[in-house]
């Protein structure tokens, strides 16, 4: 079913993180394997790894490929290189809150063992880091199957930007529920946004669903409104980078104009949102940092120019969308309706 591993460890604590390298999908398949931090650095910043999960799977490995030789003297010696891999793969992507909540669970794991020898503890991080990936697995697998009992034979949903097994370990957040409702039998189809600029759901989305045989087509992303307006679309599914307690949302830039138009012609609008991108420290979405982009992702797409040179350009990632839009939020531990703020608290106590 999953067409694809995105990102798996090889070998013992002195192999390497394979990754699937997404740049050259769909026309090449080609992994990864990192070995050295500065190359996961770059892996993530360059999105050959992306997606929120994925990214916090990445990152977690990156620590342990950070510490795997660092100073082992003593506890605080270790901690000084702890924070110091911490700080740098932090440093590569602001909106992710997976990114922080990973390397933030490696740093913990390793403060709180102060008792244990520094090489039991860089120990414990590779098995830790297997764990986040393990655990997202299992993640995508429960929203998959909430979020799939929303589909029914005959419809068509829209998704937007790649939240699917390529931006996780599992089989995706938003895409779960695609994949565990053609396991189930039921025949629907999938509208891909292209996703400007960089194309995730026309090169990556399109991709996997295509390979698990799931039938999909593929539009440009101002082309939401007329399918919608024409009435072929029953649903909007998509991912998220970071939800905060109040349900706001940032996802890949587009979102936001698709939940308004959902909105505007009765469609229901889910967010799938695991454990690991909700961000309840923060009360609303305007306090989700955004990641700009360089220009030239506008300005020279895909190998030719596109606008006039010296032309100014404006490329923010991610945007933000406010909870008033969301049907309901679908988690693995369960499906998330209004008051939302209430629900997300209740649902992340234990
Ligand atoms: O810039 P990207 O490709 O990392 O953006 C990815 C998205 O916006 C996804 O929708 C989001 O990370 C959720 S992935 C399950």
């Amino acid at each position: 079913m999953i067409p694809v591993k995105t990102i798996e460890w090889v070998g013992d604590a002195h192999g390497c993180a394979r990754l699937i390298d997404q740049t050259l999908l769909p026309n090449e398949v080609r992994y990864l394997d990192v070995t050295d931090v500065a190359t996961m650095w770059e892996a993530i910043k360059m999105l050959r790894v992306r997606g929120a999960p994925a990214i916090g799977v990445a990152a977690a490995f990156g620590m342990h490929i950070a510490l795997r030789s660092a100073p082992s003297q003593s506890h605080a010696e270790f901690m000084t290189a702890v924070h110091e891999a911490k700080h740098y793969l932090d440093s590569s992507r602001p909106t992710a809150v997976n990114l922080f909540w990973a390397t933030e669970r490696i740093t913990k794991l390793a403060a709180n063992a102060s008792s244990s020898s520094v090489q039991e503890i860089k120990a414990s991080i590779l098995r830790e880091a297997q764990l986040v990936l393990d655990e997202d697995v299992a993640m995508c697998r429960a929203m998959g199957e909430f979020g799939a009992t929303f589909i029914k034979d005959g419809d068509a949903w829209l998704t937007h930007c790649n939240a699917g097994a390529l931006a996780t370990a599992g089989v995706g957040t938003a895409t779960a529920a695609f994949y565990v409702a053609q396991e189930q039998g039921r025949s629907f189809r999938v509208f891909a946004d292209e996703t400007r600029p960089l194309l995730q759901g026309a090169r990556l989305t399109a991709w996997e669903l295509q390979q698990a045989g799931v039938p999909v087509t593929v539009i440009t992303d101002n082309m939401a409104a007329t399918v919608m307006a024409q009435g072929k679309i029953n649903g909007v599914i998509v991912g998220t980078d970071r939800l905060c307690a109040n349900g706001d949302f940032a996802n890949k830039i587009g979102t936001l104009g698709v939940a308004i138009l959902a909105k505007e012609f009765g469609i229901p609008f889910y967010v799938a949102a695991p454990s690991s991108s909700i961000d309840l420290s923060l009360s609303n979405g305007s306090l989700i940092p955004i990641e700009e982009r360089k220009a030239e992702e506008v300005s020279n797409g895909f190998g030719r120019r596109t606008a006039p040179e010296g032309v100014d350009i404006y490329n923010p990632a991610f945007d933000v969308t406010p909870h008033r839009y969301l049907t309901a939020i679908i988690t693995e531990r369960g499906v998330v309706r209004a008051p939302f703020e209430i629900g997300l608290r209740e649902m992340l106590k234990t």
